[in-house]
């Protein structure tokens, strides 16, 4: 029997079994209730409050403009959603690069408002305090390395990162040290799949990819890019579901047909 399948509630120490398993871990970003509810019925073993939420569901460009504020109000709608899988936030651009004491309020803040299981936040070493300081206040910590949208300016573009060996080289001490400083599990985002299979057999947590290759423990993708809400999104890491896209177009369309036909409502619509 899978892991998955053996526990009522998964969490943290859940993801490490799976690991150990050799059972690979799904995740999926939400940031509303109605989807959560059919993500965690659907079995997904992690729900992710992405700060993406600032591109698909604010339609900002990058992640920087959304607040801890507008996270909340997501996670807290994603949780009341959920019964079983582990439900992780975003902390957002702003709220916990000043110090680890600002990233400790923000985190609190998110745990008591929305009812949140663990905070993700992205950086290696620059943000070891932080990672360290929310630990030891009983929050578990995902890491996130690679390409960290939050730091689009300074990286220019959205291409692939740590092909080169200096920056490999820094991102395999980083997944080390989060791994030292107590993090649960590492997102590893748009590297080389040799660089994530290395970093994965090198570290006991798992590492969840995106855009990382097959190497990894588990992998998550942005659902509006997975289900085809957003069509434009087609890097070549991304499998696409559905395309929901075209099935609401022609739902509403068919229904837009139907009103102005007068065939809806008919009699038995009615009271
Ligand atoms: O915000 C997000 O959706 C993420 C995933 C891409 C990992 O951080």
């Amino acid at each position: 029997m899978s892991v998955n399948k053996e526990v009522k509630k998964i969490t943290t120490n859940t993801l490490l079994k799976m690991k150990t398993a050799g059972e690979k871990i799904s995740m999926i970003t939400a940031y509303d209730f109605s989807f959560a509810k059919i993500f965690d019925a659907a079995g997904i073993d992690i729900i992710l409050v992405g700060d993406s939420a600032s591109n698909v569901m604010a339609g900002h460009e990058t992640t920087l403009p959304i607040t801890l504020d507008q996270m909340i109000y997501h996670a807290s709608s994603v949780v009341r959603g959920v019964d079983r899988c582990l439900v992780i936030v975003d902390l957002p651009f702003g709220a916990y690069q000043g110090n680890s004491k600002e990233a400790l309020n923000s985190t609190i803040r998110i745990m008591k408002e929305t009812g949140a299981h663990a905070i993700k936040l992205e950086g290696g070493e620059e943000v070891l305090e932080s990672v360290k300081r929310i630990i030891s206040a009983g929050v578990p910590v995902m890491g996130h390395l690679g390409l960290t949208p939050q730091s689009i300016y300074k990286f220019g573009t959205y291409t692939v990162r740590a092909k080169e060996e200096a920056e490999a080289d820094k991102l395999k001490k980083d997944a080390l040290l989060l791994q030292e400083a107590g993090c649960f599990a590492i997102v590893l985002e748009k590297i080389p799949a040799s660089l994530a299979k290395k970093v994965t057999e090198s570290i006991s947590i798992p590492t969840i990819g995106i855009g990382a290759g097959k190497y990894c423990d588990g992998q998550v993708l942005v659902m509006h890019d997975m289900l085809g809400i957003n069509t434009e999104f087609k890097p070549r890491f991304l499998r696409q579901y559905l395309n929901m896209a075209q099935q609401v177009t022609g739902a509403v369309q068919n229904y837009i047909k139907d009103v102005k036909s007068k065939d809806f409502p008919n009699e038995n619509e009615q009271y």
